[in-house]
């Protein structure tokens, strides 16, 4: 079957098309700018693409929650989408709902990033202006410490990530937040501010 390179906006109604939750969505939007931010400050030349398997990363999981990442390949492959996109949706869930490994640094950084983001999420939510604007990595340090607190979000995947990338935790979280502050009205996160 012939390949072609998605385009930002094929991407999107193909996540629409899975997803119905805004929540979903809301995260969806929040990885694809996170990618974005990253291609731009490590001058990646395919940003597009990056913020494009960020959008997508968790296309199968509304409706296939128990084959997570699985189905993720076969509606991309009955879309037609090239390997390469394949192979980095699949990576992000790495030794929780699939054996492929992050091997390029836009995969490190999609597995790095995406349990980070709920985290990041969850602190802002908890601030008096319930933004991510005025948030800063001091908060979100504190609240990785108190494991109770979103404990759904895996530390320990993150610090891997980081580790993969050979890059320090505090400059990812740092950008991370960066990254969800450019679409913090999109992605719910502006709130009062
Ligand atoms: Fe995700």
């Amino acid at each position: 079957m012939e390949q072609n390179i998605p385009s930002r906006e094929q991407a999107y109604d193909l996540l629409a098309k899975y997803n119905k939750s805004s929540s979903l969505i809301m995260h969806a939007l929040t990885v694809e700018a996170v990618m974005l931010h990253f291609a731009e400050i490590l001058g990646e030349p395919d940003k597009e693409k990056w913020g494009i398997i960020g959008l997508v990363h968790d296309v199968d999981y509304e409706m296939y929650p128990e084959q997570h990442c699985i189905k993720a390949r076969e509606i991309l492959k009955d879309h037609s989408w090239p390997e390469e996109y394949i192979h980095a949706v699949e990576s992000h869930g790495w030794g929780m709902c699939s054996n492929v490994e992050p091997d390029s640094r836009m995969e490190k950084i999609l597995f790095t990033t995406d349990e980070l983001t709920g985290l990041i999420a969850a602190t802002a939510m908890l601030r008096p202006s319930k933004s991510v604007l005025d948030l800063e990595l001091k908060s979100v340090k504190k609240k990785w410490k108190q494991k109770s607190f979103a404990a759904g979000v895996n530390r320990d995947v993150i610090e891997q990530g980081a580790k993969m990338l050979d890059m320090e935790l505090d400059f990812i979280i740092q950008e991370t937040i960066k990254g969800m502050q450019k679409v913090a009205e999109r992605i719910g996160l502006k709130g009062d501010l």
